[in-house]
């Protein structure tokens, strides 16, 4: 999954994993996370999801990843806000009061640019990217965001022969693999969505899964 194929894709409006509403496991999950507000919340592959606006207006301070250009100006003009613009090393930086996105690859990101985030929320990220690019992006994460931040992460979970990604299935044995040296995971939710999606039952699904986890901070 290559830059151009993501940019592409907003480019042909082939965008069916954004949601016209704020994710309702963000609200319903976030007080969860006991975080203050003004917290710096950090939004990998961010998207022009709303729920970076909710967020913002929960007081946090948000910092998003975006790699393309569309999406963010999609994103500003849809929420009636301006940005300014402009350019940090690889990224084009958009922002207004409480929300900086940086257009470019994540993978690039460094701590120095981003910044110190308190808390992590991911939707749809890890499912956006291949099983062999997900080492790095946990490693990546890592290194932006400190040990102490708590996280929420929303994935989904099917049998990956059934179906090619994205969305690529992410199984709870993986978000263990992954993250389980240096957080406690909770598992708080866990549904089978496929009813709800014709399309992925069209494709041969015969189970959807959707998970919320809460990644507690170790120790
Ligand atoms: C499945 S979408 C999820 C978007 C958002 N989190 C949401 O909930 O609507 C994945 C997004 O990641 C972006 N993306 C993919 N690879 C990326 C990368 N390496 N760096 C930054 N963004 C990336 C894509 O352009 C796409 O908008």
């Amino acid at each position: 999954m290559d830059a151009e194929f993501w940019k592409q894709r907003w480019e042909n409006g082939e965008t069916g994993f954004h949601l016209d509403e704020v994710n309702p496991f963000l609200p319903r999950f976030w007080p969860q996370l006991h975080v203050h507000n003004k917290s710096q919340v950090f939004v990998p592959l961010c998207g022009k999801s709303l729920d970076l606006y909710w967020l913002r207006e929960q007081g946090h301070e948000v910092r998003g990843v975006e790699l393309s250009p569309l999406a963010l100006q999609q994103f500003f003009s849809e929420q009636g806000l301006k940005p300014e613009i402009h350019r940090a090393g690889a990224f084009e930086i958009w922002e207004t009061e409480g929300i900086r996105l940086f257009c470019g690859d994540f993978f690039e990101l460094t701590p120095e640019l981003l910044g110190q985030p308190s808390v992590v929320y991911d939707r749809a990220s890890m499912i956006a990217l291949p099983p062999a690019m997900r080492p790095d992006y946990a490693r990546h994460l890592q290194s932006l965001a400190p040990a102490s931040a708590p996280r929420l992460l929303v994935t989904l979970d099917y049998e990956q022969v059934q179906m090619d990604g994205p969305p690529f299935a992410v199984s709870e044995a993986e978000v263990q693999a992954l993250y389980g040296d240096s957080f406690r995971i909770e598992k708080i939710f866990s549904e089978d969505i496929l009813a709800e999606n014709e399309r992925f039952r069209q494709r041969g699904l015969t189970r959807l899964e959707e998970s919320v986890y809460l990644f507690h901070p170790a120790g």
